[in-house]
């Protein structure tokens, strides 16, 4: 499937999901007669902000039930709990203002708290205005329009910078640009020549000097180093394939044989794309996988 194809359909169904949950929520404020008319334009672009946020943490996360446990968590941490404190320092207790203040210049990087930031500020951003006023008060002064730069405006653009930035992100990060754990585990014990076979040798040694019209297949230096227990980039490492080098021609039948846990199967994937090498080259007819994988998933049939 197309990389964009997949995160289009991902997105079109995460959103309506969300969506459903966001009309419930202002169903039930219109219900209980609370007026937060305002608030509803940042939560209403929720989605655009939180779903690609979400999207860029599960490259984080080992597994997507990690990462979306940990958002579930963060977002009621930050929507619910860290909204409500950071509102009731900025407001009620004047030793803490200004930390109140510093919180809120940071939790916007939260999609979820500048919801719940914009629920307090239509309710209240006037009164928090008055108190700055106080003369008791040594805090800097705010504006009571709920619709300032720096209050709900601020609040509702921030999930479009929220949506451009994550999904740059994780374009470039599906495109092989980088990857959050770019302290990539490296290849190691690499095998010396006298420990190969010789026609292993020689192999590798015709692909490195081909030129001319690319192979059908050609793999060259390819290292998979899987890591196990991922915990947040500190990771136990594991070459599954180590320096691996062939090429196939046009029509030639090949097969490749390995006892159990060899790196057969890495070997296919890294070929198709579906996992990334850790190193070394990946060419179909001289389509690199990564960087034209469009084109080189044309040529490919893959049966796992
Ligand atoms: N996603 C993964 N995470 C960690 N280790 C893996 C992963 N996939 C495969 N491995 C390990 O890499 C080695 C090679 O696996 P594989 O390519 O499936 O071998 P084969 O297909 O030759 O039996 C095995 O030891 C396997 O346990
Ligand atoms: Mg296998």
């Amino acid at each position: 499937m197309q990389l964009k194809a997949y995160w289009f359909a991902t997105f079109i169904f995460d959103f309506l999901k969300m969506y459903l949950t966001i009309l419930m929520a202002i169903i039930l404020f219109a219900a209980f007669d609370l007026d937060l008319n305002a608030a509803m334009v940042p939560l209403a672009l929720l989605p655009f902000g939180a779903l690609p946020f979400t999207y860029a943490t599960t490259f984080i996360f080992s597994s997507s039930q990690a990462a979306s446990a940990i958002n579930i968590f963060l977002n009621i941490l930050v929507l619910g709990i860290l909204a409500s404190i950071t509102w009731t320092f900025r407001i009620a207790i004047p030793p803490f203002m200004v930390y109140g203040d510093s919180m809120h210049s940071w939790f916007w990087l939260v999609p979820t708290y500048n919801v719940g930031a914009a629920m307090f500020c239509d309710r209240q951003c006037d009164t928090l205005a008055d108190t700055r006023k106080a003369p008791y008060v040594d805090a800097p002064e705010t504006n009571a329009d709920k619709w300032a730069f720096e209050n709900i405006t601020r609040d509702s653009l921030v999930m479009l910078l929220h949506m451009v930035v994550w999904s740059i992100f994780i374009m470039a990060n599906e495109k092989g640009w980088f990857s959050l754990c770019s302290f990539k585990p490296k290849a190691k014990n690499s095998l010396t020549a006298d420990q190969l076979d010789s026609d292993v040798v020689a192999e590798k040694k015709r692909v490195e000097e081909h030129t001319g019209t690319p192979e059908m297949v050609k793999i060259q230096g390819l290292n998979k180093v899987f890591s196990t227990n991922k915990k947040c980039c500190k990771t136990e490492k594991f070459n599954a394939v180590t320096d691996l080098s062939f090429g196939l021609q046009q029509g030639e039948c090949f097969a490749l044989l390995g006892v159990n846990g060899a790196g057969k199967s890495t070997t296919f994937k890294s070929l198709t794309g579906m996992v990334n090498p850790s190193s070394g080259k990946v060419q179909i007819s001289g389509f690199d996988i990564k960087r034209d994988f469009e084109k080189a998933r044309k040529l490919i049939g893959y049966c796992p």
